[in-house]
């Protein structure tokens, strides 16, 4: 996708780096339209290097190839970010005085404005009427946040974190082919508690779960993110409901699967837990040599929710092998597939270096015979967007 990033002066114009830096890494091809204003914020050579494009200021280069409407014709999307003030009300009242205005009017594709400002003038009436103006065009306004702002005082005004507006900007131009229709997601670990200060836990980030539930409310899903002690941020695209355990996850599960018409468990859940949790932490002294827990089963997740499933629902499970050859790998799968009863199981090899917490993943997708019917490679947002083809 070609993508027009606009900055505007602001401090936050530093945070636009990483919202040029992010679309680059999902492959699209971004072209950065500062303001004189922005340049003074963050240089040139950063955008240019970042963006891997040559920034555009002036209404008055490239006449020649009428750049001050060609970039905004050929855009297939806009993210303004940040968005002054001055720059919301320019676009609400359509002004054409330099080469952003100029490229918005020019352009029919999705306009996302992550506003970034203080709270007093954030919550001036000029501003306010200018964003309803805005959102009334169906332009999507994402933010502002709440927090520290540029000096000692802190309230909504911070400019929206890069993968956010990334998030929202994606949704905005992306096909929408799962319009309609409803997923429930878990990402995470569980952490089943010892006593109030320990756990039993694991190493999932929740990154790939994450991924997929952001990708599905991209295109057009509404979504339910189950999500268990996540290293990564959520969109706001998603619904959030966060738990703990094993059983809060199942509990959640069960009761969000009645309304989806797709169930995805990617989170790795806790397959034992204390069979007693102790109610005060357990102590030891000179004399203690060692500590035994006794551990109990959880509850399969997936399988009950498979065995439970709404006629037409579908269940897409996950498995973290780590055996090392794809045969073995595959005839565990094949196994795992049937025995959950599930419609799609994708398989993927962890190890002590490899899968959890990274950020790209290789899966094998095989359906509920065992039968492998994909393969995917990439950053976790791709291999999202692979497993999602399967789902439409
Ligand atoms: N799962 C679940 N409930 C559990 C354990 C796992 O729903 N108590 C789900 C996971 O979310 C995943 C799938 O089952 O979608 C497979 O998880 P995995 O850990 O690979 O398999 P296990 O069933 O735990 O089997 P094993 O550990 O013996 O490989």
């Amino acid at each position: 996708m070609t993508v027009v990033v606009g900055i505007t002066g602001g401090i936050a114009a530093y945070k636009a780096v990483g919202v040029v830096r992010g679309l680059v890494l999902h492959g699209h091809d971004v072209h950065v339209v500062a303001t004189e204003a922005a340049l003074r914020f963050v240089g040139r050579p950063t955008l240019e290097a970042i963006s891997r494009n040559t920034v555009h200021t002036d209404l008055y280069d490239g006449v020649a190839e009428v750049r001050h409407v060609a970039l905004g014709q050929r855009a297939d999307l806009i993210v303004v970010a940040p968005a002054t003030a001055h720059t919301i009300a320019s676009l609400a009242a359509g002004l054409a005085g330099d080469l952003l205005g100029t490229t918005v009017l020019a352009s029919r594709a999705p306009l996302v404005v992550a506003p970034a400002m203080h709270t007093e003038m954030w919550t001036h009436a000029s501003t306010v009427a200018n964003v309803a103006t805005l959102r009334s065009r169906g332009v999507v306004v994402v933010g502002p946040a709440s927090g520290q702002l540029t000096g000692d005082d802190t309230g909504q005004g911070r400019m929206a974190e890069a993968d956010e507006i990334i998030a929202h900007a994606l949704a905005a131009a992306g096909p929408k082919d799962l319009r309609g229709r409803r997923f429930v997601v878990s990402a995470g670990g569980t952490r089943e508690p010892i006593d109030p200060v320990r756990f039993i836990g694991n190493r999932s980030s929740g990154r790939q779960g994450v991924a997929l539930a952001s990708a599905a409310a991209e295109r057009g899903a509404s979504v339910v993110l189950v999500a268990a002690h996540l290293d990564v941020e959520v969109p706001s695209t998603v619904t959030l409901v966060e738990v703990q355990t094993a059983a809060e996850l199942h509990s959640a599960m069960v009761e969000h699967a009645g309304q989806a018409d797709t169930v995805i468990m990617a989170a790795a859940v806790a397959d034992f837990r204390p069979a007693e949790v102790a109610e005060a932490k357990i102590k030891k002294t000179v004399e203690t040599t060692g500590l035994v827990l006794e551990l109990e089963r959880t509850p399969d997740v997936l399988a009950g929710l498979s065995e439970h499933r709404r006629p037409g629902q579908r269940i897409i499970g996950f498995a973290a092998e780590t055996e090392r050859d794809d045969e073995a790998m595959l005839r565990v799968a094949g196994e795992k597939a049937r025995r959950k009863g599930v419609d799609l199981l994708v398989v993927n090899r962890v190890g002590w270096n490899e899968g959890f917490g990274a950020t790209t993943n290789s899966v094998i997708m095989v359906d509920g015979d065992g039968s492998v019917v994909s393969r995917a490679e990439g950053d976790k947002v791709s291999v999202a967007h692979r497993i999602l083809d399967l789902l439409r």
